[in-house]
């Protein structure tokens, strides 16, 4: 059996009249990465600062290598690192220096340059923080979260508002936080990044959780099976398709078949009514179309609700 590091069971946060998270349960298990996606006010950071022992439930029981919080709290701060949503650190520290600063806080330490090392900034460790690029900002937060050598590393929407590189250098920094076997507990709303790191997704939507597993569950439960998208096809006749097909915002015509073997049937029926388009291309479904089937929305529409 895995141990659970984080056990979570029928949590709720209640802000005056704001029910931000409405009886949610799920366990992190030790070297997973555990990962909550959902739109703009889900009630990630809520459930992420509670289990971080930061904010207080309304009820639920959250314990933490098998503890309570409200009993254990001192010696479970020293096991959990912490990369909360929008950071900000000192503006004229160094690298190595935010470093140190961070890590006077704590017993247990772990060697800085090992982190700079972990983390690849070894280049920028004498920069100033005030200079660094957003991306490498991100990198020292998770290298912040790490001073103490924590068993467990929670990392709040570490690459929000990143460019698609910048984002793949704290993918890169997770990443080697996985190989050595760290527990991490991930928020984000890029389905992509869940995708690419998560061991198990929890997907929230209005402070309750509507599907969770691994990516491979969640597609074959939730996420129908493949798509098809046909580019250059002629809009006006895609009654030819059926119910299913719709047009994506660039124009492409898209359609779920269940079975590949409906695609060669979908091609005769085009051929046959003499439409022509420019490509065919037929994707797995993803977490996207999981999110779309289990919400109703895109998780952007869910961003301005
Ligand atoms: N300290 C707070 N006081 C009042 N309302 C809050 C507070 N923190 C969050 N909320 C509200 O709770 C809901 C969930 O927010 P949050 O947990 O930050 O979601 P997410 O991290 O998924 O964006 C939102 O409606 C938000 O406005
Ligand atoms: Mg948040």
């Amino acid at each position: 059996m895995v141990a659970s590091i984080i056990k979570v069971k029928d949590l709720t946060k209640n802000y005056d009249e704001t029910k931000a998270v409405r009886g949610i349960s799920f366990t992190v298990k030790k070297g997973e990465v555990f990962s909550m996606v959902g739109p703009n006010g889900a009630g990630k950071t809520t459930t992420v600062e509670i289990c971080e022992g930061i904010r207080k439930p309304t009820s639920g029981i959250i314990r933490l290598f098998g503890k309570e919080f409200s009993k254990r709290s001192k010696e479970i701060r020293e096991r959990i690192g912490v990369l909360p949503q929008e950071y900000r650190s000192f503006e004229r520290l160094t690298v190595k220096e935010t470093l140190k600063y961070y890590s006077s806080f704590y017993k247990r330490k772990r060697n800085i340059d090992e982190i700079i090392s972990l983390l690849d900034l070894e280049d920028k460790k004498d920069d100033l923080y005030m200079n660094l690029s957003g991306g490498l900002k991100q990198r020292v937060g998770v290298g912040m979260a790490l001073v103490n050598d924590p068993e467990l590393v929670f990392l709040d929407e570490p690459t929000t508002g990143l460019d698609p590189r910048a984002r793949r250098g704290v993918w890169n920094a997770i990443m080697s936080l996985k190989e050595e076997g760290k527990t991490i507990f991930l928020t984000t709303h890029y389905m992509e990044e869940a995708e690419y790191l998560a061991d198990r997704v929890a997907i929230v939507h209005k402070g309750r959780i509507v599907g969770q597993g691994s990516l491979r569950e969640l597609i074959s439960d939730h996420g129908g099976h493949y798509n098809v998208v046909m580019h250059g096809y002629d809009t006006s006749r895609i009654d030819i398709l059926g119910e299913e097909a719709s047009v994506d915002s660039e124009q492409n015509v898209s359609l779920p078949v269940n079975d590949p073997e409906e695609i060669s049937q979908i091609l005769s029926k085009v051929m046959q009514n003499g439409v022509k388009f420019e490509s065919i291309e037929v994707r797995r479904a993803n977490l996207e179309e999981v999110f779309m089937n289990l919400t109703g929305t895109t998780i952007e529409e869910g961003d301005a609700a």
